[in-house]
């Protein structure tokens, strides 16, 4: 199968242009997976709750979401990316998967960064697996790249592939997600954006490097840190079902869980 990521520069409040301009740049693309940026629709940087509230859609009742699926139904795509969701008066961070068929699933990011938590909620539903022709697709959203347990639980469930929309500001999320697919023996493709945002006396850099990473940790495409970027590259998804390390060392069959009860608990300190 195809898989890929758009690196884009979203601009701020744009919605429409940047989703007009991600579709242009994808003009060329057939029954693919894509993976496009966090909030790409939408741009990062919201300065207070009122612009969240301007911005954010429903899944399937804005612009973002049918416009999107009317050309994944055209020509077999299976699109995830990540917009700012309104639910019930609610605000989240969340990526979307559509697929060729026009399924629509969505994921609330659950780990929020930064100044996220003073606008949006965190998700709170759990981690789940996207049957997509076969291949199993696991969604997260760029910080939760600091948390190995959301990449363990999709990998345990069944994910071959991790979807990663990301707007990545701190240095070490690429390096990470390259871990994440090599302790999960999983394929991972990270879309992050580049260029700055300056909103107000408020500014930030977003380090673009976008990533395809198979089970045994090799690069399989990247981009730069300047340039809106398409890259595709055929895999075979069911090298992800292969968890020995060694011929003696099963990933998943290997952990100690009955040592690992601590880790879901509160921190005891
Ligand atoms: C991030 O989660 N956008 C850093």
């Amino acid at each position: 199968m195809k898989i890929g990521f758009l690196q884009l520069r979203p601009k701020f409040g744009e919605v429409k242009e940047n989703v007009r301009s991600a579709l242009s740049l994808l003009k060329n693309v057939s029954d693919a997976t894509i993976v496009l940026p966090e909030l790409f629709n939408t741009g990062y940087l919201f300065r207070n709750l009122e612009e969240l509230k301007e911005l954010a859609e429903p899944i399937n009742r804005g612009y973002t979401v049918p416009a999107l699926k009317k050309v994944a139904k055209q020509r077999g795509l299976n699109l995830a990316f990540g917009m700012a969701e309104v639910k019930n008066r609610k605000y989240y961070n969340s990526s979307v998967l559509i697929t060729a068929k026009g399924k629509v699933y969505s994921y609330q990011k659950t780990h929020l960064f930064d100044r996220e938590k003073l606008f949006f909620q965190p998700g709170t539903k759990a981690y789940q697996i996207y049957p997509v022709d076969g291949t199993k697709l696991g969604m997260m959203v760029c910080f939760d790249w600091i948390f190995p347990e959301v990449t363990r639980i999709l990998a345990l469930k069944g994910a071959q592939i991790i979807l990663h929309p990301a707007n990545l500001i701190l240095p070490w999320g690429q390096d990470a997600m390259r871990t994440r697919s090599i302790e999960n023996r999983v394929f991972s493709i990270t879309a992050n954006r580049i260029g700055t945002e300056k909103r107000g006396n408020l500014s930030l850099s977003f380090s673009g490097r976008s990533q395809i990473v198979d089970p045994k940790g090799n690069i399989l495409a990247s981009a730069g840190e300047r340039s809106e970027s398409l890259k595709i590259v055929e895999i075979d998804a069911r090298e992800a079902q292969d968890k020995m390390v060694t011929a003696n060392n099963d990933l998943f069959k290997d952990r100690k869980v009955s040592l690992y009860k601590s880790l879901v608990g509160r921190n005891t300190g």
